[in-house]
């Protein structure tokens, strides 16, 4: 009888230290989208990028046609799983959206410039930025095609 109990209570404190863990582990994980500000932060962060790139006379001519709100939406849900937030993309992969873009490296880099310039606005301290931008840094092998 005793030895039941016993079991029960090192599985119980096992269960305990597991749900520790893992609620710490979680904690860490989202980091990130804290530090850019959760949902109303990314959403800021992503208009004001793309709102830019719309303005901009290097890449503009990339978007026409395409719905700025659409295109916004799909950004923020990438940027907030990208840095651990409770979102899920479900858009297309970065490859298949941007093929038939012919985008080259100054334009990946026009980009970059707008978003930096977006983050800048909102004040977002400069390591949390090259911590957004080293995410998606690796992307470019996908996105640039020429
Ligand atoms: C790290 C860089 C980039 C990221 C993270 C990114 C992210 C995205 C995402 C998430 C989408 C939506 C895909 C979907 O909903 O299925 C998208 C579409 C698009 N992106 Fe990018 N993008 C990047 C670079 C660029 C660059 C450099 C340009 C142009 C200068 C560009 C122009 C576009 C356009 C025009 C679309 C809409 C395509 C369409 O609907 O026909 N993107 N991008």
């Amino acid at each position: 009888m005793r030895s039941v109990r016993r079991l029960w209570m090192t599985g119980a404190l096992a269960l305990l230290i597991g749900a520790i863990v893992a609620s710490t582990a979680g904690a860490a994980d989202d980091g990130l989208y804290r530090a850019l500000g959760g949902d109303a932060g990314i959403a800021r962060i992503v208009d004001g990028m793309i709102d830019r790139a719309y303005a901009d006379e290097r890449i503009k001519q990339k978007f026409d046609g395409v719905n700025p709100k659409a295109l916004k939406e799909s950004i923020r849900k990438q940027f907030c799983q990208l840095s651990g937030g409770p979102c899920v993309y479900e858009g297309e992969t970065m490859a298949k959206s941007h093929a038939h873009l012919a985008l080259n490296k100054a334009d990946f880099n026009a980009l970059v410039e707008d978003l930096q310039f977006a983050m800048e606005e909102q004040r977002v301290p400069f390591a949390v930025q090259n911590r957004l931008l080293a995410l998606l840094a690796p992307m470019h092998r996908e996105i640039i095609t020429r």
